[in-house]
């Protein structure tokens, strides 16, 4: 116990020193709970304001797609390198160990296989087991345009009501259909719905042109998917294209597991997310770690 003989009569208010209010650094995100921007500073690196989160949660509706046969093997490795890793919760149970510390992004919704129609997914994870999973977001598909585009905006807006009551953020992932174009029309309208009816950070994919559009008329944060399988270059590029055009990040899978140094690329994309670097001088990285094995 303390020895109350001993405490000090003089105490300093800092009279002169104003308490320190800063606004949340993540665009739109100013007026969430303390818990929701907890969990967002877990995926959104304070530093930057980025992250690079790596996707290998395809098995979803795919199964065991190249690259994600083994997941022990082949990404666990990758893990250390990424600021948020975003998988089903099977995968979580089965193979991440308990004592991963970094930030989880899970995937909420599911219900179909690319066998049938993939917008007529649901809700398939309750609320409490991302509680019990200790999860930084969750995901869910929206499909603008698609068959169930209805059920699926549902989806979101369902689980951003949960996630509200319990401080869980939720990523909307906006899927384009195999007949859908895709422009910057298209995904600002995407993107804009998802924002409207509440989702906290968006995914969805880069586009050549307007992209910059994309971005501006989204009010919350946006993070892009890598997409098929590209030269690393080119990857590279997109990445970099991205963030200099207001991306805060990117949601990253084939392109780094399927890449023929998965660890080189990963940390090439680092480099040009947080620090900016350019593709040509992430590729030098990515070559020259490559070599070194
Ligand atoms: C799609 O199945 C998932 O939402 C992926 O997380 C997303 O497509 C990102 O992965 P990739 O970079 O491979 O497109």
């Amino acid at each position: 116990m303390a020895d109350l003989d001993a405490l000090k009569e003089t105490k300093e208010y800092y009279l002169d020193i104003p308490q320190k209010s800063d606004a949340f650094y993540l665009k739109g995100l100013n007026a969430l709970d303390w818990g929701m921007q907890n969990r967002l500073a877990r995926i959104f690196n304070p530093k930057t304001g980025r992250t690079v989160m790596l996707a290998f949660d395809h098995g979803y509706f795919q199964g065991a797609t190249t690259g994600l046969e083994r997941i022990d093997v082949k990404i666990m490795p990758l893990a250390p390198y990424a600021d948020t890793l975003m998988l089903t919760r099977g995968i979580l149970r089965s193979i991440v160990p308990p004592s991963f510390t970094q930030s989880i992004v899970m995937r909420a919704s599911g219900g179909t296989s690319m066998l049938k129609e993939l917008s007529n997914e649901e809700i398939a994870v309750d609320i409490e087991d991302s509680i019990r999973m200790n999860v930084s977001a969750m995901a869910v598909q929206v499909f603008i345009g698609g068959e169930h585009e209805k059920q699926s905006i549902i989806n979101m807006t369902k689980l951003v009501d949960q996630g509200t009551r319990y401080g869980i953020p939720t990523l909307a992932v906006t899927a384009v259909g195999k007949d859908m174009v895709r422009d910057a029309r298209y995904f600002r309208l995407a993107t804009r719905i998802c924002a409207e009816l509440g989702a906290h950070y968006i995914k969805t994919y880069y586009v050549e042109k307007d992209f910059e559009t994309v971005t501006a008329s989204c009010p919350v944060p946006i993070v892009i998917a890598g997409g098929k399988k590209i030269a690393e270059l080119d990857a590279l590029k997109m990445a970099y294209n991205a963030v200099q055009q207001g991306a805060a990040g990117v949601d990253m899978g084939r392109n780094i597991f399927q890449s023929e140094a998965p660890v080189a690329m990963i940390k090439a994309v680092r480099s040009v997310v947080h620090e900016n670097e350019t593709a040509e001088n992430a590729f030098e990285l990515y070559r020259s770690l490559k070599e070194q094995g």
